[in-house]
């Protein structure tokens, strides 16, 4: 039998969606099927997409659909289908619009790719990631959700500005939910090891933290029409890349907890490492008393919502 590649199916082909293909595209993770309900929209942004092949040098199949049967035999489905937020909204604003698009989607794909695995964008993240894992009944390390690649890379930039160095020796990690209670760490934050407390003071350590737990609502008051989409998709396609190449990466991804940090039964950004197996192992860090505390007010923020739920799951 001829070696196929991966076979990537995105939800939803609005900004995020669309952007999320261009990455994957770029990086040859795999063919690419982009689903939306809007008649000819997913067929436009893919042929475009694929016409970019001969310049970029991708030899991907890249296919647009108005018809979830073309998903099948998925090994991965990105979700980014959905309502984004405008200016004054909360993710959480989204819960009730969001919950249906995406429990009728997941239902009606899990039957057509039953190996695959599951990632998820929309907003209300936590959320939704644990409905997609309740619905499905899968395994956690199937089910998983983007949001803390997202938050970390906005820390990282934020942190390598302030720094004046480059992108790539800047590492940090947030954690929590993916709301303004999520915590950003500190004490891991680091330039090549050194740690950020000995080259930054205090407030500017902390004004940086602040920016990064409001860096979704920023962009969103600026663009005023929708979110963000470039640092998004560039996530999805990271933790893409680390399942669909096996590369035993070690991000923070939204994950169903059963009892790690103290947490069961919610799904919260933790550090786990993602391979071949989806979510192979979560990292349990110590943390200290104050990240401790942060970190279980953004677990009672996402419980919050989970509650508000319109069905039990
Ligand atoms: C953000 O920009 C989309 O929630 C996402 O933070």
């Amino acid at each position: 039998m001829a070696i196929q590649r991966p076979k990537i199916s995105i939800l939803g082909a609005g900004a995020t969606g669309a952007t999320t293909a261009h990455w994957c595209a770029a990086k040859e993770l795999g063919d690419i099927v982009l689903f939306d309900i809007v008649e000819g929209m997913p067929q436009g942004k893919a042929l475009d997409l694929l016409e970019a092949g001969p310049v970029e040098g991708f030899d991907v199949e890249v296919r647009g659909t108005n018809d979830l049967a073309d998903t099948r035999g998925s090994d991965l489905v990105i979700i980014t289908a959905g309502q984004p937020r405008k200016p004054g909204m909360s993710r959480a604003d989204l819960l009730s619009a969001n919950y249906r698009i995406i429990r009728d989607l997941v239902e009606r794909c899990l039957p057509l790719s039953p190996e695959a695995y599951f990632l998820v964008l929309t907003n209300p993240v936590d959320v939704l990631t644990y409905v997609v894992k309740k619905v499905t009944g899968l395994p956690r390390n199937r089910v998983l959700g983007q949001a803390g690649v997202l938050d970390s890379t906005r820390y990282r930039t934020f942190l390598a500005r302030a720094l004046g160095v480059s992108v790539r020796d800047v590492h940090a990690l947030v954690l929590g939910g993916h709301g303004d209670q999520m915590v950003p760490l500190v004490s891991y934050a680091n330039v090549n090891g050194i740690p950020v407390s000995a080259l930054l003071s205090r407030e500017e350590i902390e004004r940086i933290v602040e920016r990064t737990r409001k860096g979704g609502g920023e962009i969103v008051e600026l663009l005023k029409t929708g979110s963000a989409f470039y640092a998004p998709g560039a996530a999805l396609a990271e933790m893409a890349d680390a399942i669909l190449k096996d590369r035993k990466r070690v991000l923070a991804a939204t994950t169903y907890l059963e009892g790690e940090y103290g947490f069961s039964d919610l799904c919260l950004g933790v550090p786990v490492v993602l391979g071949g197996g989806g979510i192979e192992r979560v990292i349990e860090l110590s943390l200290d008393e104050a990240d401790r505390d942060a970190l279980r007010v953004s677990a009672d923020e996402v419980r919050a919502q989970i509650a508000e739920l319109p069905e039990r799951l």
